[in-house]
């Protein structure tokens, strides 16, 4: 079985177990270091979205190891805890215990369905590539039922079209599961949302042997399902293709699309 196929066969195994083995060595991935210029730009491009006030609740669905929800806590002078919300017990053993963060493991659509948690402010930030259409929409309806008025969810993510330098394999399993912007932001007007969405560009150049050693790594769910001799001609295509490039780096735009759906 192909890896395309693999992914959209089960989709929802497939990624919860990627984080269980990838939790260990999720902040050596060029995306999630700490404390760089990419994570400190991030930063800055969320909270602007995000609009949170001190007194407001915050919830990052699908929050991974609370890393963001940590950050923005103290961006946001945040009076509550940030509540990290997400399925891999992986992922939240490196969230307990951060500064102004409380974690729940569950899934974003059962979370969203719950009527005992309050809150103002919802970000989901890299993580609705991982949800059926069905389930974004359930999801998406729950939580505008769920928020007061003024309240937002924002989505951040990616293109539909990768600009990374995959290997074609690779780019084939990225478009199978990455949503267009479009039909991101229909599913959260159809939910009664008013809606806005824009990208965010940041230029990225990474040392050719680090890209390939992510590659190799898994970093991305997109590698997860790729067989070891799959993964190793990937990342032979990915030396020819762009093996030639200046001081041995890869270059590209990383786009960063946010959806911002605010409750009237
Ligand atoms: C790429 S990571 C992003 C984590 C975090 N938001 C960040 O930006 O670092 C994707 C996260 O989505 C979580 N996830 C996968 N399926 C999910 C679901 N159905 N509901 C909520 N989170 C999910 C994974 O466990 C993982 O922590």
């Amino acid at each position: 079985m192909s890896a395309l196929q693999g992914l959209a066969r089960a989709p929802a195994m497939v990624r919860s177990l990627h984080y269980e083995s990838v939790a260990k060595m999720y902040s050596s991935a060029f995306f999630y270091e700490q404390g760089g210029a990419y994570e400190t730009w991030q930063l800055a491009q969320t909270s602007a979205r995000l609009r949170a006030a001190p007194h407001h609740a915050l919830v990052d669905l699908g929050g991974g190891q609370g890393r963001f929800a940590q950050l923005l806590h103290a961006r946001c002078a945040l009076r509550a805890d940030v509540l990290c919300v997400d399925p891999s017990e992986a992922m939240l053993r490196e969230a307990e215990g951060r500064p102004g963060v409380r974690v729940r493991r569950q899934d974003a659509a059962g979370f969203a369905a719950r009527a005992d948690e309050a809150y103002d402010r919802v970000l989901l930030k890299e993580i609705v590539h991982h949800l059926g259409a069905a389930e974004r929409r359930a999801m998406y309806a729950d939580l505008h039922a769920r928020l007061p008025p003024g309240g937002l969810v924002v989505t951040a993510t990616r293109p539909h079209e990768p600009p990374y330098p995959f290997f074609e394999a690779a780019s084939d399993v990225w478009r199978a599961n990455q949503p267009e912007q479009q039909v991101l932001a229909e599913e959260q007007e159809s939910a009664g949302f008013r809606v806005a969405c824009d990208t965010a560009t940041f230029p990225v150049a990474i040392e050719l042997e680090r890209w390939k050693k992510m590659v190799s790594d898994r970093f991305w769910s997109t590698f997860a399902d790729f067989t070891p001799e799959e993964l190793a001609a990937g990342v032979d295509e990915i030396e020819e293709s762009y093996g030639g490039g200046e001081g041995g780096e890869v270059t590209f735009d990383e786009q960063l699309v946010f959806i911002v759906a605010e409750k009237a």
